[in-house]
């Protein structure tokens, strides 16, 4: 992979004030919102963490079911939104914070230890996933679940933009293989969504979504 620019943030700003209103992303965040609120661990979580929360069509389904979330996005555009939102309904449990969590120093700017970790649509854009799931594993409690919903392996016409620098989704034994190696245990995987869209070159396809969740062990 080059070492050219992965987090773009100003792609993300640009599509901050439009982005609730695609039907197919709304639709997607319904169904990774709903997948994730089924696998939340039985006790109710306490510290709550979130990477890549956007406008928060994921967050503020998810967050009435802990005690407190941190909400962390690159995008400050994708930030006001949420937190216009986050002012309007008097959400009293999410903090968002303005942070890129792959660049070494800045997880350490968090509150955790964590119990729970989610995220949407957010682990293909993070170039060096090994190394970011590692770091999740240090931020998380003994016992702690973590839940992501991405991309299986795609063509690699997912993104309307073919400059955009993304990992064209994930091969699920390889992703558990690289959560095991950070530590987790217990991987599991759902298909949570189906994404049909017509791609840059014209054509509907089909996108699979799945919910991978996996545990820090207690020792
Ligand atoms: C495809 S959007 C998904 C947004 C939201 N989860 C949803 O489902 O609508 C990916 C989000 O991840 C954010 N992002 C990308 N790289 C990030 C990073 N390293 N740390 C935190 N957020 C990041 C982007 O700004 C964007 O808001």
């Amino acid at each position: 992979m080059s070492d050219r620019k992965w987090t773009d943030k100003q792609r993300f700003d640009s599509k901050a004030s439009e982005w609730d209103a695609n039907a197919v992303r709304a639709a997607l965040a319904d169904a990774v919102a709903r997948a994730i609120i089924a696998h939340l661990p039985v006790n109710r979580p306490e510290n709550g963490l979130e990477f890549g929360c956007g406008t928060g069509l994921v967050t503020l389904r998810v967050s009435p079911l802990l005690d407190r979330l941190t909400a962390v996005d690159t995008s400050d555009g994708m930030l006001v939104v949420l937190n216009e939102k986050i002012s309007a309904a008097g959400v009293p449990n999410v903090a968002t914070r303005l942070l890129d969590l792959s660049l070494s120093g800045t997880a350490s700017q968090l509150e955790g230890p964590f119990d729970f970790v989610f995220s949407s649509m957010t682990l293909h854009h993070i170039p060096d996933t090994e190394g970011f799931l590692s770091l999740l594993h240090g931020l998380m409690a003994p016992g702690g679940t973590l839940a992501i919903a991405d991309l299986d392996a795609e063509d690699g016409l997912f993104h309307e933009d073919a400059s955009e620098k993304v990992h064209h989704g994930f091969v699920r034994q390889r992703l558990k293989e690289q959560l095991e190696q950070a530590g987790f245990g217990f991987v599991s995987f759902i298909t949570a969504h189906v994404v049909e869209k017509k791609t840059r070159e014209g054509q509907i396809s089909s996108y699979p979504v799945f919910l991978v969740t996996a545990v820090k062990p207690q020792h």
